[in-house]
C-alpha cells in the first residue's frame, strides 16, 4: 500500500504566543514546544501557558495531537507542576482511584498520576523484543504485527479519555524503552477508498487487559474472566470525529485491549481467526505505517502529551534487569465528541 507521507510537518518552526513549536524530527506529526522568550524550566514554562490557558492546546490540536515538552525536570520534585500542565489539556485531570487502575500502580500521596514502572509496587515490565529485533534495514521495527502493543489509553472505557501527559522521571538508558506514536488523522486519510468505507460505520470491541479476551489469550484457548458490569468490553466507533478539529481519525488498538472473543469488531466473525481478526490487522498495519509514527527516546525531565482521540502509541523494550524506568502519566477527560453525547462513565461501579 502507497501512502501520503507530507503532512504539515513539512514545514517550519510556528509561534503560539510566547512558545515556539518546531517539527519533531523523521515524523509528519507533533511538535517540540519551547519558551521563545529565553526562559527554561518547568516553573517558567507553566506559569507562561497558564496566563493563556488555551494556547497549548491549540498548539496539540495544530501539529495533529502530538506535544514533546523538553526540560520539565522540575515536575519530580513537584508533581503538582505536571497536574497544572494537564488542566491546561483537559477539563478534568482523572483521578485514578475512581478507575480500573490497580492502586500499586498510582502515585502514592498524587491520585492523578498513574505510575509505569518496573520498580516496586508498580513492577510493570517493559514488553518483550520484537522477533526479530531490527528491521531488515537495521531500524527499531514500529509497524504492527512486527511491532505489537499499540494502543489508545484506556480505551476499555466509556468515554474514553482525552490527552495523556507523559514525563520521565526516570528514563531508560538511551536506545531502549523508546515510545512509538501514530496519527490516527493521517492513518484515516491515506486509507484506501475501499478500506475507508469499510472503517466508516465499523464498531470496535475493547476491553481492559488481564480479561482473558486479548489476541494472546484468545490463541491459547484460554477461558475469558468474568467481569463486574463496569469492567465489561465496551463498544467504540472506529472512525471518531475529533470534537475540537472535527477532523476524522482512526480509533483502534490492537493485540491487549480488543476483545478476541466476541470481537474485535461488531457484526463480523469473531476470534483470532475471523473476519474481524483479518480486518483488524489489515488496518493496525496501515495505521502504523512509518509515514504516520514518531519515535520518542527519553531523557530525563522530558514531558510528552498525546491526543488518544486521535492516535495510538507503544511501548518497546528495555532491558529490566538492569535498569530502573519509572515514568508518570496523567489522563484528562471529558470532551470525547458527540459519539459519547450525555453517557454515562462506564467505569464507575453501581
Ligand atoms: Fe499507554
Amino acid at each position: 500500500m502507497t501512502v501520503n507521507a507530507t503532512r504539515h510537518n513539512a514545514g517550519a518552526s510556528k509561534s503560539f504566543g510566547p512558545f515556539t513549536v518546531s517539527p519533531l524530527p523523521d515524523a509528519t506529526f507533533g511538535g517540540r514546544v519551547e519558551l521563545a522568550n529565553g526562559r527554561s524550566g518547568a516553573r517558567a514554562f507553566i506559569e507562561t501557558a497558564e496566563a493563556d490557558p488555551g494556547l497549548l492546546s491549540r498548539a496539540l490540536y495544530d501539529v495533529e495531537g502530538l506535544l514533546f515538552l523538553p526540560g520539565m525536570d522540575a515536575i519530580s520534585d513537584d508533581p503538582e507542576f505536571l497536574l497544572r500542565l494537564s488542566r491546561l489539556f483537559g477539563a478534568e485531570v482523572e483521578d485514578y482511584s475512581q478507575t480500573l487502575i490497580a492502586k500499586n500502580m498510582t502515585h502514592p500521596s498524587v491520585p492523578e498520576i498513574f505510575i509505569v514502572s518496573n520498580i516496586e509496587p508498580a513492577i510493570k515490565l517493559p514488553p518483550a523484543r520484537p522477533t526479530p529485533p531490527l528491521t531488515e534495514s537495521g531500524e527499531l521495527p514500529t509497524q504492527f504485527p512486527h511491532r505489537r502493543g499499540w494502543h489508545t489509553d484506556q480505551s476499555y472505557r466509556r468515554p474514553p479519555p482525552d490527552v495523556s501527559l507523559f514525563y520521565a522521571v526516570i528514563p531508560s538508558p538511551e536506545g531502549q524503552g523508546q515510545t512509538l506514536y501514530a496519527n490516527g488523522f493521517a492513518a484515516y486519510d491515506a486509507l484506501p477508498n475501499d478500506l475507508k468505507a469499510q472503517a466508516q460505520n465499523l464498531i470496535g470491541i475493547h476491553v481492559m487487559l488481564g480479561a482473558g479476551r486479548s489476541e494472546y489469550a484468545a490463541r491459547a484457548g484460554e477461558a475469558p474472566k468474568p467481569l463486574e458490569a463496569h469492567q465489561q468490553p465496551q463498544h467504540q466507533p472506529v472512525v471518531r470525529t475529533h470534537p475540537v478539529t472535527g477532523q476524522r481519525a482512526l480509533f483502534l488498538c490492537e493485540a491487549g485491549q480488543m476483545d478476541w472473543v466476541d470481537g474485535p469488531f461488531v457484526g463480523m466473525a469473531p476470534g483470532a481467526n475471523g473476519a474481524g481478526a483479518k480486518l483488524l490487522y489489515e488496518l493496525m498495519t496501515h495505521y502504523t505505517h512509518p509515514a504516520f509514527t514518531y519515535t520518542h527516546n527519553w531523557s530525563k525531565g522530558d514531558l510528552v502529551v498525546y491526543d488518544n482521540r486521535s492516535s495510538i502509541h507503544a511501548a518497546t523494550w528495555f532491558d529490566s534487569d538492569a535498569y530502573q524506568r519509572l515514568m508518570w502519566r496523567t489522563t484528562t477527560w471529558g470532551n470525547p465528541g458527540p459519539d459519547y453525547d450525555g453517557e454515562a462513565r462506564s467505569w464507575i461501579p453501581k
